[in-house]
């Protein structure tokens, strides 16, 4: 594992959820820069400050995705508290005087990257149309109209993914 290098297909088109993902990347490398340094306060600094800033993102999309009424929002969240469950018992094993620097990024470079590309891409289309229809420019009436019918037709969609996944999962 090396510095990690952000591809454009890691782009979800949301600029605040792409400048939030570049900013942990930026975290990583970091951490991938200091990791052999004799200096554990700084290094501790870095870890702690990547877990708040990350920590803060997941608080952040979970929301956007909540309002939007993502059907997946629920386990996205999961998924969330249980990366953030490793990454604190990483931080633990550190402050207890353990070098777990360079398991700790490679475990980060492998989940982010996996995660966008896997996860968060799930939710953009949704995302997306909720966004538009909170967006200034729908100041129309029958632009907002045209975007109910935009979020209803998703929510159709979404209701028949459901159906559909449950169907596959009860055989
Ligand atoms: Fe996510
Ligand atoms: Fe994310």
């Amino acid at each position: 594992m090396a510095l990690l290098v952000w591809v454009p297909e890691l782009d979800t088109g949301i600029a605040e959820i792409d400048r939030q993902h570049r900013r942990i990347v930026d975290y990583i490398n970091r951490l991938y820069e200091l990791r052999s340094s004799p200096d554990r306060e700084g290094l501790g600094d870095v870890i702690g400050e990547m877990i708040d800033y990350t920590v803060s993102h997941f608080v952040f999309e979970e929301s956007l995705i909540e309002s939007a009424g993502y059907m997946f929002a629920g386990p996205h969240k999961k998924v969330h508290e249980l990366f953030t469950r490793r990454v604190i018992e990483m931080q633990t094993r550190f402050d207890g005087g353990e070098d777990v620097a360079a398991e700790l990024h490679g475990m980060l470079s492998r989940w982010l990257f996996n995660h966008i590309r896997n996860e968060d891409h799930g939710y953009v289309d949704s995302a997306k149309v909720y966004l538009r229809m909170m967006s200034k420019e729908s100041g129309h009436t029958a632009e907002k109209e045209r975007l109910k019918a935009e979020v209803l037709q998703e929510l159709e969609l979404q209701r028949k993914k459901k159906g559909w996944l449950a169907r596959l999962l009860s055989r």
